[in-house]
């Protein structure tokens, strides 16, 4: 049922993000951006938070007077502002749940990533009470709209002594104090948030908690422009002798206010908790079937801590070394984080498999699917292959994992070292090898598809070799379901192969192409450095 659901919904984001991977270019694209929005927008809600307090009155009476003064007398720096903190905290709700739609519905939540979304749920919570409180300072008829029925909720949790909803209700009960304490929590409620924030992303390396300038410079000019277009303004001031009717409601904070007088208030604390509940324990229905953690092996580890640069969930660790061999440091592997993705398997400078059969252990490997396996497979693939002879090393989460010939699935593309497709190509075990991953912006492994792309480019260690003949690479990054993209650009290259003068069995040195991809991309040659 919830892989059903988790279908469905991962059709419909690739059918969004495609699009927007066009518009936006992949490192734009705000879909793969949300956490780093939500963290911008945070910024944004803070800087014109402090700003309004200059200005704002924390006293009841003149709360809303002092909002009016901001808005209409100031409305060109403080009114902005005052539209900049509405606008920007509603967008905080949008990338929130959209974000937390798109983990779910790509899957990336459950066994040892667990902790990101459990730590993720009070963020929700503490997100939530922060623009509620907020909606309390303007001190207008929305406000007591608020006040009332979220005091009613209250009062039927068995909390209070005195039921609260009581001091909205009367000019005379409701004091200077209780407000204060609002003020109190609009400010120390988002503090809690930022700090969950941070916590949030403590057990993923690299987090991107900040957007590209020109997507941010974009975010802010779009608010900045919808601030001046519709400025956020108060709602007439409060009337503790009426009732509050006919508000305009902001639906991205109090979409649960008119439920209460719907369903009832036990129905509405029903559905919260069943919400948390369910939220809270999503990564265990049903929980993610666990690999084994990579081991290490030290003797074939020399401490250059690659593989610590490269994993995406800070599960390596350097130490001091243990085994008396001449290197400052050596691995740790914290099995408990570790996903079992390979990425440091592909990162490792032993990972070579030039090597003896015999020899064939490296400093970092995967219990479960080692090198020496991995070789195994792609020379058995390769005896398979048929005219133009493509060698696929697949991500089991990408386009090309259902493909049916010629494939090697991995669990992430960085896992292939670049000597792999060396030893392809040298050994003419295949006319051109395709690396096929998921979307550029959608990788299952966070960093898999960033350093493949990097370690091609020469940018970062270990390096493909220049002798590789580049036009014999192909790189695909499609998702899952794109299936018939992948075929295409498949034959594409296959095509393209056809064409090429014969692979000499050996290739030398010299014979350093530079070329372009199939994606389009090109791979320049390195220099020839790196222990590959
Ligand atoms: C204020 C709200 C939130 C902010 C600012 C935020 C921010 C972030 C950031 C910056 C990342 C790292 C993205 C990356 O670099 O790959 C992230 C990842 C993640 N977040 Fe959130 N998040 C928020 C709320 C939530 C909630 C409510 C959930 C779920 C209940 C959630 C679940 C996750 C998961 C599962 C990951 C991925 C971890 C992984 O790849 O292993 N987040 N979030
Ligand atoms: S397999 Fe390696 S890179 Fe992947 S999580 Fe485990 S230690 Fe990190
Ligand atoms: S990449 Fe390999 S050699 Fe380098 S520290 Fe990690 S296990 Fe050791």
């Amino acid at each position: 049922m919830i892989g059903a659901i988790r279908s469905v919904l991962r059709r419909g984001f690739e059918l969004i993000e495609r699009p927007f991977d066009h518009l936006f270019g992949p490192a734009l694209n705000p879909l793969a951006q949300l956490g780093a929005l939500g963290f911008f927008f945070f910024w944004i809600v803070a800087v014109s938070g402090i700003y309004l307090f200059i200005f704002f009155d924390t006293g009841i009476e003149r709360a809303y007077e002092s909002v009016e003064y901001l808005s209409k007398d100031h409305w060109f720096h403080a009114g902005v502002m005052r539209s900049l903190h509405r606008y920007a905290s509603d967008l905080m709700i949008v990338m929130l749940v959209v974000h937390v739609l798109r983990e779910f519905a790509y899957d990336r939540y459950r066994g040892v990533r667990w902790f990101s979304w459990v730590t993720g749920v009070p963020l929700v919570f503490l997100l939530y009470t922060s623009g509620i409180t907020g909606y309390w300072l303007v001190w207008d008829k929305l406000a007591h709209y608020v006040a009332v029925v979220t005091s009613e909720l209250l009062d039927w949790l068995p909390i209070f002594g005195e039921p609260i909803a009581r001091n909205f209700i009367s000019t005379g009960t409701l004091t200077s104090r209780f407000f204060t304490l609002m003020v109190f929590m609009h400010i120390a409620v988002p503090l809690f948030l930022l700090f969950g924030m941070w916590i949030h992303i403590l057990r993923i390396s690299r987090p991107k908690v900040n957007p590209p300038r020109l997507l941010a410079v974009m975010s802010l000019v779009a608010l900045v422009a919808v601030s001046l277009w519709k400025p956020a303004l108060s709602q007439g001031h409060v009337d503790l002798a009426r009732a509050p009717v006919e508000v305009g409601l902001d639906w991205f904070y109090l979409p649960l206010y008119p439920l209460a007088d719907i369903w009832g208030r036990g129905a509405v604390w029903g559905f919260l908790a069943a919400f948390f509940v369910i939220l809270g324990a999503m990564p265990w229905l049903p929980p993610l079937r666990r690999a084994k953690a990579a081991a290490v092996d030290l003797a074939h580890c020399n401490g250059c801590a690659r593989c610590a640069e490269d994993c995406p969930y800070e599960a390596i660790r350097m130490v001091p070394r243990t085994d008396g061999l001449p290197f400052p440091t050596q691995v740790e592997v914290n099995t408990s984080l570790c996903v079992s993705c390979g990425i440091c398997m592909g990162a490792c400078p032993s990972s070579t498999p030039f090597r003896r059969s015999d020899e064939l252990r490296t400093g970092i490997d995967l219990p479960d699917y080692s090198l020496r396996v991995l070789r195994e497979r792609v020379v058995a693939t390769a005896a398979t292959l048929t005219a133009p002879r493509l060698l696929v090393l697949a991500c089991e989460h990408g386009g090309g994992a259902r493909h049916a010939d010629g494939v090697v699935r991995l669990p992430c593309v960085g896992m292939a070292p670049p000597s792999l497709v060396d030893f392809i190509l040298s050994r003419d075990l295949a006319d051109g090898v395709v690396v096929a991953g998921c979307a550029e912006s959608a990788c299952y492994h966070r960093l898999g598809v960033a350093w493949t792309e990097q370690r091609f480019a020469g940018e970062r260690d270990p390096y493909l070799r220049g002798r590789v003949p580049r036009e014999r690479i192909g790189v695909i990054w499609t998702s899952a379901l794109a299936t018939r993209q992948f075929e295409q650009e498949l034959a594409r290259f296959g095509a393209k192969i056809t064409g090429l003068p014969p692979l000499p069995r050996r290739v030398s040195a010299a014979s350093t192409i530079l070329s372009s991809t199939m994606s389009g991309r090109s791979f320049p040659a390195p220099e020839e450095v790196g222990s590959l």
